[in-house]
C-alpha cells in the first residue's frame, strides 16, 4: 500500500496582478507548482493546486480607466487571458480565486474584521514619500540613491492618508521563531536575511487600508476605507478553501494543514512575515512551507509587466511546443537564483536534452526493436555485466527525484532524470545493437540490450510525466509501457515491462531546431 495515498497536499502559485497581460516570469511559478502538483499526484496525494488573479488597487483602477472600461470589465478580460495561458500551459489548477469573487470577498471581510474585534486593527494616519505605481508608501530610508521608489525607481510623492493598521509589532517574536527554528522558508539562508532586515530594526505595524480609491473590498465597519493590498491578497489562501464562506465545504480542514507557499522573491516577505501575523492573529494554524524562486531575466533585469521587456509563451509555445517550454525553464532556473532567459539557452537545451539525448533515444531504441524484432522482443534473453550500471542507476532514480521535488529542486531533479538518459545512451554505444544484429545467435543478448534501454526510458518517461505531460505520454505509447507501467509504485522497480514487450512507431516527439533560423525568425518577431 502506497503510504501517500490520500494525504492532503496544498500548492499555491502567487495570485497575478492583472495588470498586463501573462509572461514567462509568471509562466515559471506556475508550471514549478503544476510539476510538483502532478508529482504529488502521481505520488498519491490528494492535491488542491490553486492559483488566481490579485483584482483590486489603484494601478487596476488607473489601467481601466486608460482602456476606458471599468474595472470590473478590464479584470475579466485580463483574468481570462491568465486562464488561457494556463489552460494552453498545460497547468493542472484545481481553483482559479480571483479576489473579486463574492466568497472571497466575504472572507477577507470575515478577516479584517475578526483581526479588528481582536485588537489587533487600529485607525491611525500614513504619511510619507509614496509611490503610486507601486501602491506603496516608502520610508526616507527606503529610497533609493536618487530618492526614488526603491522597486520601480520611478518618482514617489509626499501623501498622507488616514489608515487602519496591523499591529504587526506583536508578532515579531513569534516571527523571528517561525524563521529560524522552524523549516517554513526555503532557501534557508533566507529566513536569517529577513530576521535582520524586518524583524530586528523593529517590525513596523502595517497600513491596511486605503480611502483614497475605491477599487477594493469595502472595510466592514468603515465603508469610506478598503482593504490594502496584502490582506485581501493573502486571505485568498484560504477563502478558496471554504474559510469565512460556505463554499468548498469542508476543504480548509483537509488541506490547509498540508499547505505550501510558492512564489518569487519578490513577494517572499509578506508570505514569510505578515501572512504568518495575520494567521498568528487569529489563531489559525501556520502553512507548511514558503518556497522563493528566483527571477527570469532579460539580460540584467526582472522580466515585468511594467518595464515592457517581456516574452511571451505563446510566441515560444507555438514554436516549440509547449512541453519544450516547460523543461526549458525548469531545468534552467537554478535554486534560489534568477535564470537570463535568451532564446539561445532555450534552444541549446531543448536540441541537447529533449532532441538529441530523450527524444533521440525512444525513436532509436524503437526503431532498433521494429527493426530486428519487428516491434515485438522475443523472450530468450542474456544479461551481462555490462548492464549492471544502467540498471543500478535506473532502479534508484525515483528515490532521488522524489527527495529533490519533496526540497524543491527541481531543475536537480531534472539533472538526475538526465543523467540516466546520457547513460542509457552511452550504454547503446558500449552494447552497439547494431553488431549484435548481423548474427541471430546473438539474438537473446539484442533481446535484453533493447529490454534494458527500454525499461531505462519507462522510469525515466515516468518520472518525467509532470514535468512534461504529454510527450511523456506519446514517449510512453511508443516503448509499450501500457497500463500501470508508469505508476508511481512502479517507477523504483525494475523488470516491469512484459517480457515480449511490443512498441510501436510514432511521430518524432521532440525535433531539433536550426538554431540559426529560429533565433533569425525570432528576433523578426521581437521587432514587430
Ligand atoms: N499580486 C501579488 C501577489 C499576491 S500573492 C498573495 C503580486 N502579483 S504579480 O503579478 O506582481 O506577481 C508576482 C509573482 O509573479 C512573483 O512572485 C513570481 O511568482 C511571478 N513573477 C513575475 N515576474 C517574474 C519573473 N520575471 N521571474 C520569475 N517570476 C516572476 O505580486
Amino acid at each position: 500500500m502506497n503510504p501517500n495515498t490520500n494525504k492532503p497536499f496544498y500548492i499555491t502559485t502567487p495570485i497575478y496582478y492583472p495588470s498586463g497581460n501573462p509572461h514567462i516570469g509568471h509562466c515559471y511559478s506556475t508550471v514549478f507548482c503544476d510539476a510538483i502538483a502532478r508529482y504529488k499526484r502521481w505520488q498519491g496525494y490528494d492535491v488542491m493546486f490553486s492559483t488566481g488573479t490579485d483584482e483590486h488597487g489603484l494601478k487596476i483602477q488607473q489601467k481601466a480607466e486608460e482602456e476606458g472600461l471599468s474595472p470590473k470589465e478590464y479584470v475579466d478580460g485580463i483574468a481570462e487571458n491568465f486562464k488561457r495561458l494556463w489552460t494552453y500551459m498545460n497547468v493542472s489548477y484545481d481553483r482559479f480565486v480571483r479576489t473579486t469573487d463574492d466568497y472571497h470577498i466575504e472572507t477577507t471581510q470575515k478577516i479584517f474584521q475578526g483581526l479588528y474585534d481582536k485588537g489587533f486593527i487600529y485607525k491611525g494616519e500614513y504619511s510619507g514619500p509614496y509611490c503610486t505605481p507601486c501602491e506603496s508608501f516608502w520610508s526616507e530610508a527606503q529610497l533609493d540613491e536618487n530618492g526614488c521608489c526603491p522597486e520601480c525607481h520611478r518618482p514617489v510623492k509626499d501623501s498622507r492618508e488616514s489608515a487602519y493598521f496591523f499591529k504587526m509589532n506583536r508578532f515579531a517574536d513569534r516571527l523571528t521563531d517561525l524563521l529560524l527554528n522552524t523549516d517554513y522558508i526555503r532557501p534557508e539562508n533566507r529566513a536569517a536575511e529577513l530576521v535582520s532586515n524586518f524583524i530586528k530594526p523593529g517590525l513596523e505595524d502595517l497600513c491596511v487600508s486605503r480611502s483614497s480609491f475605491s477599487w477594493g473590498i469595502p472595510v466592514p465597519f468603515d465603508e469610506s476605507h478598503v482593504v490594502y493590498v496584502w490582506i485581501d491578497a493573502l486571505s485568498n489562501y484560504i477563502s478558496l478553501l471554504g474559510y469565512g464562506n460556505d463554499c468548498f465545504n469542508g476543504d480548509y480542514d483537509k488541506y490547509w494543514q498540508a499547505a505550501f507557499h510558492v512564489t518569487a522573491k519578490d513577494i517572499m516577505r509578506f508570505h514569510a512575515l505578515i501572512w504568518p501575523a495575520i494567521l498568528m492573529a487569529l489563531e489559525l494554524p501556520l502553512p507548511k512551507k514558503l518556497y522563493s524562486h528566483g527571477f527570469i531575466l532579460t539580460g540584467n533585469t526582472k522580466m515585468s509587466k511594467s518595464l515592457g521587456n517581456v516574452v511571451d509563451p505563446f510566441v515560444l509555445g507555438e514554436r516549440f511546443g509547449v512541453d519544450a517550454l516547460r523543461y526549458q525553464i525548469l531545468r534552467d532556473m537554478p535554486y534560489a537564483s534568477d535564470l537570463p532567459f535568451s532564446n539561445e539557452n532555450m534552444l541549446a537545451r531543448i536540441n541537447s536534452d529533449l532532441a538529441n539525448d530523450y527524444g533521440n533515444l525512444v525513436s532509436r531504441t524503437v526503431a532498433m526493436a521494429d527493426k530486428y524484432f519487428g516491434g515485438k522482443l522475443p523472450d530468450q534473453r542474456e544479461a551481462a555485466p555490462l548492464d549492471d550500471e544502467l540498471i543500478s542507476l535506473t532502479s534508484g532514480l525515483s528515490a532521488k527525484v522524489d527527495t529533490l521535488v519533496d526540497v524543491p529542486q527541481l531543475s536537480l531533479a531534472l539533472a538526475e532524470i538526465f543523467k540516466v538518459i546520457s547513460r542509457a545512451n552511452k550504454y547503446v554505444d558500449e552494447t552497439e545493437p547494431w553488431k549484435l544484429a548481423k548474427d541471430s545467435a546473438n539474438n537473446p543478448r539484442l533481446a535484453s540490450v533493447l529490454y534494458n534501454l527500454l525499461e531505462s526510458l519507462r522510469i525515466t518517461t515516468s518520472l518525467l510525466q509532470p514535468f512534461i505531460p504529454n510527450s511523456a505520454a506519446k514517449a510512453a505509447e511508443q516503448i509499450g509501457a501500457r497500463g500501470d507501467c508508469l505508476s508511481y509504485e512502479n517507477a523504483g522497480v525494475w523488470g516491469v515491462l512484459p517480457v515480449q514487450v511490443a512498441v510501436k512507431k510514432g511521430e518524432i516527439i521532440f525535433p531539433r531546431f536550426d538554431t540559426a533560423k529560429e533565433l533569425a525568425e525570432l528576433n523578426n518577431r521581437s521587432g514587430d
